[in-house]
């Protein structure tokens, strides 16, 4: 790593993706490797997360080479959850292998995980910029991540084809979305599906209102019920469905986890502009020099976080999404 007074010459540049892979990763690794080559810079992969990153599997990689990658999900450079990360060693390693190739900064697509072992890197003197990738909308600092709208668009195919069966059998369909501890995905899903109904771990109201809740939209003719229960809730979604299924609501309940399809699937056109917009602001601050922050989309702005005050926290969720779906959907 070359240094001119406090500056360093950033002339090579790794990047890679971490945690749950979320559509837009590689619209994000397409990003760096072209603004990084249309800069001059040599641009490597970095396969398979902090794990490739600690056994140096690294790939120089040119604008050609992430040709026709901007539209397909996942990540084509893979990735992992690394346990070896959260240690000293790993870190340090991590940081061996970069100096002995020669990369002089890192930039790391992914969920709070991923934040927080670039802090890591960096507390330890590495430059790191962060992108925040992840389905779960939970990193602080920004209003939205890499791959959430594509996530909440998946999700509402899946509700409109799920409500068609539920208004033919009078079902209450009791619907999972993944998050983690984030009820986000659960509550945008109500408001974009009509669910009558949102379970979160955030608010968790409890089962006997859930029947309430579905008993009177049977009461008012409704032809189906649609509930959406974030992962997060502190119930089981069988332990849900068993519950509400004994009581006599009108509706019978049949329950549906839209798991891993949730995080498959090509980029939306607004995930595609997001990832492509932070790679570029991402290369841009690590010419110049600003490192240690993870690119944050506010008010439309691309502003720098740091990335020790996004780490250890989550996005607040706002509640008045629930109000919003429980009103408009009488
Ligand atoms: O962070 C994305 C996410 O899909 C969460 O919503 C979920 O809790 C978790 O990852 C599942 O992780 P894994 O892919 O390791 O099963």
């Amino acid at each position: 790593m070359e240094q001119q007074e406090n500056n360093i010459i950033v002339r090579s540049i790794g990047v890679l993706t971490s945690g749950g892979d979320a559509p837009g990763m590689n619209a994000v690794i397409r990003g760096v490797v072209r603004a990084g080559s249309a800069k001059g810079l040599k641009v490597y992969g970095v396969k398979n997360g902090y794990t490739g990153l600690i056994n140096g599997e690294f790939e120089l990689l040119g604008k050609r080479d992430v040709s026709n990658i901007l539209h397909r999900g996942g990540t084509v450079l893979g990735s992992d959850r690394s346990p070896e990360m959260k240690t000293q060693k790993g870190q340090r390693e991590a940081i061996r292998m970069m100096n002995n190739i020669g990369i002089d900064c890192l930039i790391v697509c992914g969920g709070d995980g991923t934040m927080t072992g670039g802090n890591a890197l960096f507390e330890q003197g590495f430059p790191v910029i962060g992108i925040p990738g992840t389905i779960d909308n939970d990193v602080w600092g920004t209003s939205t991540c890499v791959g959430v709208d594509t996530a909440l668009n998946t999700i509402t195919e899946a509700i409109d084809k799920i409500r068609d069966t539920a208004a033919s059998h009078r079902r209450a369909y009791i619907i999972e979305t993944m998050g983690r501890d984030c009820g986000y995905l659960a509550i945008q899903s109500a408001i974009v599906s009509g669910g009558e109904c949102v379970l979160i771990p955030e608010n968790p109201i409890s089962i006997e209102e859930v029947a309430d809740t579905i008993e009177n939209a049977y009461k008012r003719g409704k032809k189906h019920c649609i509930v959406l229960m974030a992962e997060g809730y502190p119930l089981k979604l069988d332990e849900v469905v068993r519950q509400l299924d004994a009581m006599d609501l009108g509706f019978t309940a049949r329950g549906i986890n839209l798991s891993y399809v949730q995080r498959g699937g090509s980029p939306s056109a607004f995930d595609r502009i997001l990832a492509s917009r932070m790679a570029f602001t991402a290369v841009d601050w690590a010419i110049n020099n600003q490192f240690g922050v993870m690119t944050a989309l506010r008010s439309d702005t691309m502003t720098p976080v740091p990335l020790k005050d996004v780490i250890g926290k989550h996005r607040e969720l706002n509640l008045q999404y629930m109000e919003i779906s429980n009103v408009l959907s009488r």
